[in-house]
């Protein structure tokens, strides 16, 4: 296991004037949700998650050797044309990291990115963003340092996407990762991301995520404020405990494949994660009436059916529907006879299980 002193690098043996890389991250959706925080991006529990295969955002890096005024260099498009309001966040993480990629000064940066999911679909792109932009960077250090490990190289990519988005740790590898502390996961840490380590069972091979996109509008409360309100959260230390709980059951689970038992912990963790929100101080609500709909047509449908469909949601209104990929046909048919008229212009993806960054 990694400590923050070995992502301090010492002196690069190599140098490089001119280049650029590219790489594409998924988006990833928690089944032990992430919900509070301690200082510099430390979780307060731990979460785990499947790694998305089509929700992606694909980041260009293209640097050029400049003297090192002591300031951050660089340009930020958005599908080729400038986004300015994207800057400030690219700031933040740059000077957040900064320690970590000791050369960033030294360079001005033309960073191009897009998302293959569409623009304000209310499906957060911080995850897979920030995810995409550490792996160029790591390709940046590798050039400097190429007697890097690939180990070394995923870790270090995890750490850096973790203090650029808290979840973007978990969108470097696939196919479930890990994120944050727990005793019974062996080298688990609150720094980075890891891939789950014991056997998976093969009826989650290809598991399915559709995402009803309910809602596509700003959300009225970010995370990080979310994640702020769970300090002196009343239900605080118990929920935390109980993430930990959560996730331990989990590992049999993932074992022997029973289903009823992920559909309990998954839908328990998405309900519980709302929960949360509805009983901090100020509360709030994100979810929408059409998201209580979908869900008890999911649970109507599971009853009559009996097929193991469970639903999901992370920090707004959209609804995760996850359901292994032997049901495909009858689930889909199901969301577009039952679903679709809960979804704004009838909008949803098709996603599943996937494994995590590539470089193109
Ligand atoms: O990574 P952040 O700070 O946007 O937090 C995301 C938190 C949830 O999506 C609600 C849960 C999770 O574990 O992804």
């Amino acid at each position: 296991m990694l400590e923050i002193a070995d992502f301090i690098p010492s002196k690069y043996n190599n140098t490089i004037d001119r280049g650029s890389f590219s790489w594409s991250a998924p988006s990833n959706i928690a089944l032990v949700k992430y919900w509070g925080k301690k200082d510099k991006q430390i979780p307060a529990n731990p979460s785990v998650s499947f790694t998305l295969n089509n929700c992606k955002t694909i980041t260009s890096l293209a640097f050029a050797k400049k003297q090192n005024d002591g300031n951050f260099s660089f340009d930020l498009l958005f599908e080729g044309k400038p986004k300015e309001d994207f800057k400030p966040k690219i700031q933040k993480f740059l000077e957040r990291v900064e320690v970590y990629l000791p050369f960033l000064k030294d360079y001005h940066f033309t960073i191009d990115t897009q998302n293959t999911f569409p623009h304000s679909s209310g499906i957060a792109s911080s995850a897979s963003g920030m995810a995409a932009l550490a792996m160029n960077f790591m390709s940046l250090e590798k050039a400097l340092n190429p007697a890097m490990t690939e180990e070394y190289f995923l870790s270090k990519a995890s750490f850096l996407a973790r203090l650029g988005s808290g979840s973007a740790c978990r969108s470097v590898k696939g196919q479930v990762v890990v994120w944050g502390n727990q005793s019974n996961i062996k080298r688990s840490t609150d720094l980075y991301g890891v891939e789950y380590p014991y056997e998976i069972h093969p009826v989650f091979n290809n598991f399915q995520d559709t995402i009803l996109l309910v809602d596509k509008g700003e959300k009225q409360v970010s995370s990080t404020v979310g994640h702020d309100l769970m300090h002196n959260h009343p239900f605080a230390e118990r929920r935390f405990a109980q993430a930990h709980e959560n996730l331990d059951k989990l590992i049999p689970v993932f074992k022997n494949g029973d289903l009823e038992e992920f559909i309990k912990i998954v839908e328990s963790e998405a309900l519980t994660l709302h929960a949360m929100m509805m009983t901090s101080l100020p509360y709030f609500i994100l979810m929408k009436p059409n998201t209580l709909q979908i869900i008890n047509a999911i649970w109507k449908f599971r009853n009559e059916t009996k097929i193991p469909v469970c639903f999901t949601l992370d920090a707004g209104a959209n609804v995760h529907v996850l359901y292994p990929n032997e049901f495909k046909e009858n689930v889909l048919q199901f969301i577009k006879a039952e679903l679709v008229g809960y979804c704004q212009n009838g909008q949803y993806l098709c996603d599943e299980i996937g494994n995590g960054a590539l470089s193109n």
